[in-house]
């Protein structure tokens, strides 16, 4: 679990994260959502010690990340996995020279120890064959599965991944997804993604947090997401008019007003007369 309370960072004049208060919870996949220039990224990078928050606190399992020792910190550091937006793989190295990287910095395991680790975590990614391959020779889907190989390599405690599905199609996209889901689950990681991805919000969102302006707006997951009457997260979110009539649709199915097929079409064919039920369609 890692704990942001009352967080706070500017650049100059501009603030850019106000009081930030959230939870990261274990084994979970934790989703930062917002539009572009929101905070994210400058979220994201105050969490793993790149920024320093002007003020506020971030525990990881009860540390003190900021206030910590400079030791301290680099224990913590070596319990954290990073996906970097665009992979950011080195091109002169090979798939498995780049899943090594973090076992060449942080250990002093044997060649053979490192290589047995580095095909155990390509297999995880279903990347069995792709070792001696260089970056621009693969798709990339294959570069995030690479990327994400590499930042669970050390078996970290807390894997933030930044904008993971980036480029990638609706379907690689879910592949990715579901990857991290599962290897969260499977190795209780406390996992933060930072995404656009409605895809990726209604899959995988365990505990989904809307940023707007540098404040945190609204948090929840992705069931309660469909029925939040939070405005600027549903312009956010459900931005086309046929987004929004879905998620309306989807409330009159939840709540039983739509029980049949009959009753679907009606409301397509005559959507003037349908029954919303808070009224907000736009
Ligand atoms: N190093 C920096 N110095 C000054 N301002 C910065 C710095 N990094 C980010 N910002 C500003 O902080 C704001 C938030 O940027 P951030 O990258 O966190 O947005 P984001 O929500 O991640 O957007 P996107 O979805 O496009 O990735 C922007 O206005 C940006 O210009
Ligand atoms: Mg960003």
């Amino acid at each position: 679990m890692i704990e942001l309370r009352h967080v706070k960072k500017s650049f100059g004049e501009k603030t850019i994260i106000k009081d930030v208060s959230a939870v990261m919870q274990g084994g979970k996949c934790n989703l930062i959502i917002g539009s572009s220039g929101s905070g994210k990224t400058v979220l994201m990078k105050c969490l793993i010690g790149l920024f320093t928050p002007d003020s506020g606190d971030i525990l990881y399992d009860d540390r003190q990340f900021i206030t910590m020792s400079d030791d301290e910190r680099k224990e913590v550091r070596k319990e954290i996995g990073m996906l970097f937006q665009g992979s950011a793989l080195f091109d002169s190295l090979n798939v498995e020279r780049n899943v090594m990287f973090p076992l060449d910095m942080f250990t002093n395991d044997s060649y053979k120890a490192k290589r047995r680790k580095v095909d155990e975590v390509l297999a995880r990614v279903n990347l069995e064959k792709a070792n001696k391959k260089f970056p621009a020779e693969i798709s990339g889907g294959m570069k995030k599965r690479v990327a994400l190989a590499r930042a669970i390599v050390l078996q970290p405690k807390y894997l933030f991944c930044d904008e993971p599905n980036s480029g990638l199609d609706p379907q690689t996209s879910m592949v990715i997804d579901k990857l991290i889901h599962d290897i969260t689950d499977e190795n209780k990681i406390t996992t933060v993604i930072n995404t656009h991805d409605m895809n990726s919000v209604m899959e995988i969102g365990d505990n989904i947090i809307y940023m707007h302006q540098g404040e945190k707006e609204w948090e929840g997951n992705n069931k309660e997401i469909i029925f939040s009457k939070n405005d600027k997260l549903n312009t956010f979110i459900f931005a086309s008019e046929f987004l929004r009539d879905a998620k309306d649709m989807r409330m009159l199915e939840v709540t039983g007003k739509i029980d049949n097929d009959r009753n679907m079409d009606e409301l397509i064919n005559n959507p003037d007369a349908s029954p919303f039920i808070d009224g907000n369609k736009q």
